[in-house]
């Protein structure tokens, strides 16, 4: 295997780099031996402060109880903006890349700031106060950054909701967080392609009757309805609001911001993130991660309706005063080449994307990167699943030409902000190894029974010690979060992956062990699918797996048992698809539906999806123990339904 190829940190880069591999195991000893003052010193350095804290922090694991800087007050756009303003307000805050090559856009500091402040007025005349949620529901524009921190100025709690889900997810999550305000946009662009946000905002909004205000943005001009009254253009309400606005001072555990994530079990969760200890870790791990320096260009190619949007593309760098690029498009749109044309054309120094995206390009051979420079690259990022070394490796040699290293970033939406991954002045690489935990964070692989595995072995992994930038609860449900996350191993933290340690202490993310699916980078709960397909009146029972998916990494494979009396047919198959489409969105879309008879259950009748799992992935020789199965037979039915699929 590949797994033990070495590439170490080349002189060159550690130079360069902010932190050496002696100043990395210093810090992080630190971190772990004198946590207080390691973080206190930290804070300092990083943020600026209304008002100091009492304590640096508390926690008890057991009862979700986590606290970090109580006593102080800060304010998040105070931070990522006002500061900046006398050293950097000419300097570019953000450049928007559009879906069409030929649209783009350059904003400073300055005009960041001031069009923050205009919106936060706006909000604030229509009745937003502190503790307040926002929902946004926008395409990749730059409206989206600043609608975030006109929240995080006037402590309005912010959920943002991807544009690609359907109206009914939207719906779902603007009853769950009760918010009475919605930022949209008319439309969004993707690949050349509308996407109707307006039109679907109006589906969800039918169903939310405490909205009373919905901000709209003029993105692409097109028709839409319109509610007088409670319907606002964006560009209206910026030119009449006032400019001054004064950061609202926050308790460093006020509530920052909620974003929805998939989990195994029931509908998605709230994660509710709160001020002081997220930024900090938002601006910590974007400047030592991505070694940022000053000047330098920065892009990141989540969308903002991901947790790595909101600290990568948004509050990481703009806490640091750096320079991020924000694409609205996708990366084979007009052509295959697109990304390193953006990376040429702007000068992008760090460049951050998923694997699945790396796959997908790899797909298309080299001839579409080879024709681009890439002289400014300096730095490569994956985040989101394990990278397969194959991709790896064409990452580090076709795109950044053996010459950037790569940082492979393990984190979660819970974790606020990256956990493991190499600094790369520090640490030598492994192709697929995220490697080693960043400051303060503990990692702990634990097997089934709760026994700690010491030195190199396999576990499942959890994080010993509460960071700075940890989840504090679910949003209105705190039960939720203690029995999701700390009660499986009591004082500690459980992440619903599992991992393996090597001889030289790196970590290999090996993927999750819950029901949860990873597609293209993606989380999705198997529950939430399900829940879907049997809305339909023909489904009596569907249950959903992964499967090893080329590109994407997972394929969602999805049995379907119909009611007696109903016919499988492609009519049926896509009513099933367009079902899951409309209830969660396109990337929740089954790749592969199987008609099954009937559905492998233990005697108590929990669907033994282990069995389900090897029959999507094909292993039929390897079905495992089959005998706790009610009934035997259904597993030899199941493999001779899928092969006439
Ligand atoms: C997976 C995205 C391997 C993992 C930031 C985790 C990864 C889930 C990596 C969180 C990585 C993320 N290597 N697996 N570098 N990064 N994952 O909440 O299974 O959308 O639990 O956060 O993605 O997904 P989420």
């Amino acid at each position: 295997m590949s797994e033990s190829k070495v590439y170490p940190v080349p002189a060159a880069v550690t130079e360069h780099a902010l932190l050496d591999r002696r100043q990395y195991e210093q810090m992080y000893q630190r971190s772990i031996s004198d946590p207080d003052s390691f973080w206190g010193e930290q804070a300092e350095a990083f943020l600026t402060w209304f008002k100091r804290w009492d304590r640096v922090h508390y926690a008890d694991l057991h009862k979700g109880d986590i606290r970090w800087f109580e006593g102080a007050k800060l304010n998040v756009s105070y931070n990522c903006l006002d500061r900046h303003l006398a050293t950097r307000g000419d300097q570019i805050a953000l450049i928007w890349e559009g879906d069409e090559p030929d649209q783009d856009k350059r904003i400073t500091y300055r005009e960041l700031h001031e069009q923050v402040c205009r919106f936060a007025n706006a909000l604030k005349a229509r009745g937003v106060r502190k503790g307040d949620r926002v929902c946004i529901y926008l395409p990749m524009i730059p409206e989206a950054a600043a609608t975030m921190l006109a929240c995080s100025r006037i402590g309005a709690v912010h959920s943002v909701i991807f544009g690609g889900f359907s109206s009914n997810a939207l719906r779902d999550r603007i009853l769950d967080s009760d918010c009475h305000v919605l930022i949209t946009a008319d439309e969004g662009v993707r690949g050349g392609r509308p996407v109707p946000l307006k039109e679907n905002a109006e589906r969800a909004l039918a169903e939310c009757p405490k909205v009373d205000t919905v901000f709209v943005v003029r993105r692409t001009g097109s028709d839409i309805t319109w509610t007088d009254g409670r319907d606002i253009w964006y560009h209206d309400a910026i030119r009449t609001a006032t400019v001054d606005c004064p950061a609202e001072p926050m308790d460093a555990e006020d509530s920052f911001y909620i974003l929805y994530t998939s989990g195994s079990t029931g509908k998605p969760k709230g994660v509710l993130h709160t001020t002081a200890g997220y930024l900090l870790q938002a601006a910590m791990t974007h400047k030592y991660i991505f070694d940022y320096h000053d000047n330098e260009v920065y892009w990141c190619t989540a969308d903002v309706g991901w947790v790595t949007g909101h600290s990568y593309i948004v509050y990481g760098p703009l806490a640091n005063g750096a320079t991020t690029l924000l694409f609205e498009g996708v990366p084979t749109y007009p052509d295959a080449s697109r990304f390193w044309q953006i990376i040429d054309k702007h000068q992008v120094s760090i460049f951050y994307t998923a694997p699945t995206a790396i796959r997908a390009l790899m797909g298309q051979g080299d001839e579409p990167v080879k024709k681009t420079s890439r002289r400014s690259l300096r730095l490569l990022g994956t985040v989101g699943e394990p990278i397969n070394p194959e991709a790896w490796e064409w990452y580090y040699h076709i795109v950044g030409e053996g010459r950037c290293p790569i940082v492979d970033t393990w984190w979660q939406t819970e974790t606020g902000t990256i956990m493991i991954s190499p600094l790369p002045g520090a640490t030598d690489l492994k192709p697929g190894s995220a490697t080693l935990p960043f400051f303060g964070i503990e990692p702990q692989l634990v097997d089934n029974e709760g026994n700690i595995v010491s030195g190199p072995g396999e576990g499942n992994l959890c994080i010993a010690r509460a960071w700075p930038s940890m989840m504090r609860t679910v949003y209105g449900d705190h039960e939720r979060f203690l029995n999701t996350y700390l009660t499986h191993y009591p004082g500690m933290y459980f992440t619903g992956d599992g991992a393996r340690r090597d001889q030289d202490g790196y970590y290999w993310i090996t993927g999750r062990i819950d029901d949860v699916l990873n597609i293209s980078g993606h989380r999705m709960g198997t529950a939430e699918i399900e829940s879907a397909l049997v809305l339909h009146s023909a489904v009596a029972e569907a249950a959903v797996v992964g499967y090893p998916h080329a590109i994407k990494g997972q394929g969602i494979y999805a049995y379907v048992t119909l009611i007696i009396g109903n016919a499988p047919s492609d009519t049926l198959r896509q009513e099933l698809i367009d079902l899951v489409r409309e209830e969660i969105g396109a990337i929740a879309k089954p790749d592969i539906i199987q008609w099954a008879p009937s559905l492998p259950k233990t005697r108590s009748g929990k669907i033994m999806r282990r069995i389900l799992r090897k029959v999507a992935a094909n292993e039929l020789d390897n079905l495992g123990d089959t005998s706790t199965l009610a009934d035997p037979s259904v597993v030899a039915r199941l493999v001779e339904s899928r092969a006439h699929q």
